[in-house]
């Protein structure tokens, strides 16, 4: 096992509308959908499309949706062993809407997500001896995700965090154990606490995030492309212009491919251009895991990209 992702598994159930609602109003959608998400789960499945082996650890409820989840996961090839089904809580869900330009908001009902714990760190810590990285995100209590960032970097792994849903008050210790970050503009901009909207006030960001205690750090900037940060090196990976359908586990599929980039032994700016096609391949269709590239179209796109270097 190469790759374990460790974090939060939902339903999504979408709307898709003209325009986002604002506060208070109701807009007539367009269509309706329910898709397998979660952010970890979405990694999961990102990481198995592009063939490279990989473990998701999490907790479901026992309903209908759980069940959908696992089947739908277990076909793309995630090995689903690791995840624990609690009779006495609900599948998690999100309910998302999405616009026109495909652009998104999202609200989650933890539910399971929220009861990740000893048991699930248990059956992390029986598979770590076999990984080589770990993939973290917020989903889940935030005492778990420090829990398994310690076990992470115990077994040597290399340990890239998701910092989504954001928050800001995550534990000083959280940075010390974290050897990527991966924020977009929206969670940057929380994490430092001033706008991040560019590679200038990006590239002020990192460096924020650098006094913090980790060592790499990647911005996505959406259709500005990333910003990237590290000890050595420091570059702006330009976007792939590609039509935008949906939003939607763009995030997921950056992490999914970078961390399948690492997983084969590239270049930290390699994997960050990984990242980038998985991202654009993942925008260009409709839902979360529905989104995410096949091998195939990922080395297509990534090819096409080398070329016109
Ligand atoms: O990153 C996208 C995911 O965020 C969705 O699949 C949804 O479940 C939310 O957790």
């Amino acid at each position: 096992m190469t790759v374990v992702v460790f974090g939060s598994i939902n339903l999504d159930l979408v709307v898709e509308v003209p325009r986002l609602p604002v506060k208070g109003e109701t807009v007539i959608g367009k269509r309706f959908f329910s898709a397998a998400g979660g952010k970890a789960a979405n990694q999961a499945a990102a990481i198995a499309k592009l063939g490279i082996p990989v473990r998701l650890i999490g907790q479901i409820g026992q309903d209908n949706f759980g069940q959908t989840l696992i089947e739908s996961l277990q076909a793309v090839g995630v090995n689903t062993d690791g995840i624990t089904v609690n009779p006495h809580t609900y599948s998690g869900v999100a309910s998302i809407v999405v616009d026109d330009t495909g652009a998104n908001t999202i609200a989650c009902a933890a539910g399971a997500n929220n009861l990740v714990r000893e048991k699930e760190i248990e059956q992390f810590k029986i598979i770590l001896p076999q990984a080589k990285i770990v993939l973290l995100e917020l989903g889940i209590p935030i005492a778990t995700v420090l829990m398994a960032a310690r076990a992470a970097k115990a077994h040597d792994c290399f340990l890239i965090l998701d910092p989504a849903p954001v928050r800001s008050d995550l534990p000083e210790e959280l940075y010390s154990l974290v050897d990527v970050i991966t924020p977009n503009e929206v969670e940057a901009s929380q994490l430092v606490g001033f706008t991040v909207d560019g590679v200038t006030t990006a590239r002020q960001a990192a460096s924020f995030i650098h006094q913090m205690g980790v060592k790499n750090v990647i911005i996505t900037l959406g259709e500005q492309g990333a910003f990237c940060s590290s000890e050595e090196d420091s570059f702006w990976m330009k976007p792939i212009p590609v039509s935008v359908v949906d939003t939607v586990a763009a995030g997921d599929a950056f992490n999914g491919a970078l961390a399948v980039a690492l997983a084969s032994g590239k270049s930290l700016k390699e994997a960050v251009q990984w990242g980038t096609v998985g991202g654009a391949l993942a925008v260009t269709k409709n839902g979360a895991q529905s989104s995410l590239p096949s091998k195939d179209s990922f080395h297509q796109l990534l090819n096409q990209q080398a070329l016109l270097a």
